[in-house]
């Protein structure tokens, strides 16, 4: 008789953005004459840049050639945007081995994936409020214990806490994880770690034979000079540290799907290389990215590519800095949107988060995403993103200063 994964039961529905969509219908159907102004999904609004599309057009036509068609991409991606990413580190000072670097199409998928490698008896830390993506999968293996929908917690999950009350730092837990997940730039919170931070997070996982599991997807963000873009800038991060990278925010590559991990060779448990296990579950589980899509990634790196892409973050950056001022100016405590795309708000006369979003949506007909639907912790808190378009930003802001 089959059987099914028993650990999928266990999941609470994820409510969120459907809950976040039947709520946005059913107002706009009872307010046709509204518009809504939609600031809460992380996507982006942008078009690819020109450099981009180029490549992808050339690309097409090498595969409808038949000298120059691709079949099967080589395990671990092509060697020439592996190179790229390559250099790419370099121009951080950071050396990366070609082999240590994991083509994929996308951060959501390794960083579901990668908990994969370790043992189901790994306890995880997870920063709270967080991208829910590391908690599912860890749900789905069997790793987290029991669900107290009481407290919105699991029973064998460490949570770090992250809130104005410690600066959204998060500390070290008194029960030791083996896995620790950071997401820096953070997504939701749109707060980060500088270097000295995140270095005492390094030593803490040497010193405790954990491995960091890095999400670095909004690197590309960071504006700040004593930010670190990789974890790898850190001293001993490659003996426990996986970084998780993604084209999504910084090419708009979200319906392209590119991303890549970094395992290093020095990174041992039990004696065991990561890397030749990430290489194994890859090999066996992932049959690669599209060609055309590599090549495209390739040119996100290119000269033009570049400083196209410059542009098209300093367009998002600017949406997130006039949030901060605009909201700042109407009296909110904002926080984040500095060195991410993301705003994270304290809701004002202690509502909570979904009060929040109600009286945002009748009053102001701006869309928003409540801050618990990542986490306890995001409990009074509200996320805005900068991926709107400036007009619709602007007007967003005018609105919110008029409520
Ligand atoms: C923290 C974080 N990691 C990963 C992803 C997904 O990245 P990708 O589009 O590369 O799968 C997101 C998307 O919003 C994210 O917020």
């Amino acid at each position: 008789m089959a059987q099914i994964n028993q650990n999928y039961l266990k999941l609470p529905g994820n409510y969120l953005f459907s809950t976040i969509a039947k709520k946005v219908q059913v107002f706009s159907e009872e307010n046709l004459e509204k518009k809504i102004i939609r600031l809460g999904i992380g996507d982006v609004t942008q078009p690819l840049v020109p450099a981009i599309v180029d490549t992808l057009h050339k690309a097409v036509d090498e595969m409808g050639k038949a000298e120059t068609f691709h079949g099967y991409a080589p395990e671990g991606g092509y060697e020439f945007l592996r190179k790229a990413i390559q250099n790419h580190y370099q121009k951080r000072l950071v050396d990366i081995d070609l082999n240590e670097i994991f083509v994929s199409d996308g951060a959501k998928s390794d960083s579901a994936n990668i908990q994969e490698i370790f043992s189901s008896n790994n306890r995880i830390a997870l920063c709270d409020p967080v991208y829910p993506v590391y908690l599912d999968s860890n749900v789905m293996a069997g790793r987290t214990g029991n669900y107290q929908s009481d407290l919105e917690k699991w029973t064998e999950v460490i949570y770090m806490p992250c809130t104005a009350e410690n600066q959204f730092i998060p500390e070290f837990p008194r029960k030791k994880p083996d896995l620790i997940y950071l997401c820096l730039p953070n997504n939701p919170t749109g707060t980060t770690l500088n270097k000295e931070q995140l270095q005492a997070w390094v030593d803490y996982a040497n010193k405790n034979s954990a491995v960091i599991i890095y999400d670095a997807a909004y690197e590309a963000y960071i504006t700040r000079e004593n930010v670190p873009h990789s974890i790898y800038e850190c001293e001993g991060a490659k003996t426990c540290a996986i970084e998780l990278c993604s084209f999504s925010k910084n090419a708009g590559f979200t319906g392209v799907r590119l991303g890549f991990s970094v395992v290093p060779k020095e990174l041992k448990v039990e004696g065991v290389e990561l890397n030749a296990l990430w290489g194994r579950r890859q090999g066996t589980k992932f049959n690669g990215t599209a060609y055309i899509v590599q090549k495209a990634g390739e040119a996100v790196y290119s000269r033009k590519g570049q400083e196209q892409l410059k542009e098209q973050l300093a367009y998002y950056q600017h949406n997130a800095s006039l949030i901060t001022e605009g909201l700042t100016k109407a009296g909110y405590q904002i926080f984040g949107g500095v060195d991410a795309p993301y705003i994270w708000m304290k809701t004002p006369d202690q509502m909570t988060s979904w009060e929040f979003f109600d009286y945002l949506l009748e009053k102001a007909n701006v869309v928003g995403t409540p801050g618990s639907g990542f986490g306890p912790s995001g409990e009074g808190y509200f996320r805005l993103t900068a991926f709107g378009s400036l007009e619709d930003t602007k007007e967003a802001i005018a609105r919110i200063q008029r409520m």
